[in-house]
């Protein structure tokens, strides 16, 4: 897929929790989520009496103004995943069809649960690399379908610093998928983790059960070390 620019997209819990290898005790853990734009992940955590924030610049829109967005790109984006099918694993998902009912239903959970998670601060405008929390508020922070995917226009100092702000904030990040846009492993992966593990950053490869796209098989875990 190509895309000019990072689409608001967002996904369901559920997906959340498979791309993340959420268990239990992540759930009850205080968790933020980078990149969160439309996803339904804060909303439905906040309905299970979770501890989520979510930072994204797409916040400063109004709900009218995003729904706008969405609807300028989904047209687009969903004649990228026809034309582009075979990169993705039909297994779970079915059918394009089906994948744009889950997508929008998500989206409309985020959008109805806006405007309350807005005004009591759950929802907080702020974009990578810069993090405006205090250094270790979050015990998780999760970033989807941001860093790697988009490749083509964050470059590998962005990832650096952007996961050294995540690690910051958070005892553990998550970052998934590793694939960029073409459905390929990110260009910068190796280096990053290369770089990050000199700097003295924990990190390690994990399998997760999630497939959507067929290469898009594994997180990266990374924790400060000490
Ligand atoms: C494809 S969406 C993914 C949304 C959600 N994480 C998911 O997986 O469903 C990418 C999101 O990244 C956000 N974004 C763009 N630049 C960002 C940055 N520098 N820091 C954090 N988020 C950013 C966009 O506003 C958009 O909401």
């Amino acid at each position: 897929m190509k895309f000019d620019d990072i689409v608001p997209w967002g996904r369901s819990f559920d997906e959340y929790i498979r791309m993340f290898s959420l268990s239990d005790a992540d759930l009850h853990s205080a968790i933020l989520g980078c990149g969160d734009g439309p996803a339904s992940f804060n909303a439905k955590l906040t309905r299970r009496g979770g501890n989520c924030v979510s930072v994204d610049p797409i916040y400063a829109l109004s709900r009218q103004q995003i729904r706008q967005r969405i609807d300028d790109v989904f047209t687009d984006v969903m004649r990228q995943v026809r034309e582009e099918r075979n990169q993705f694993d039909w297994r779970d998902l079915g059918t394009p069809e089906r994948l744009a009912e889950i997508r929008m239903s998500a989206m409309q959970t985020f959008l109805e649960d806006f405007d309350e998670g807005r005004d009591s601060s759950r929802y907080s405008v702020g974009a990578l690399p810069e993090l405006a929390f205090e250094d270790a508020k979050f015990d998780l922070a999760l970033c989807s379908h941001v860093l790697f995917l988009y490749s083509n226009v964050l470059d590998h100092q962005m990832h650096i610093n952007s996961i050294k702000a995540l690690c910051r904030v958070a005892r553990e990040a998550r970052v998934y998928p590793l694939t960029d846009l073409n459905g390929g492993i990110s260009p910068y992966l190796d280096n990053v983790i290369a770089d990050l593990s000199e700097q003295g950053y924990k990190l390690s490869l994990v399998d997760v059960e999630y497939r959507v796209q067929k290469q898009a098989t594994q997180m990266l875990r990374v924790s400060a070390l000490g």
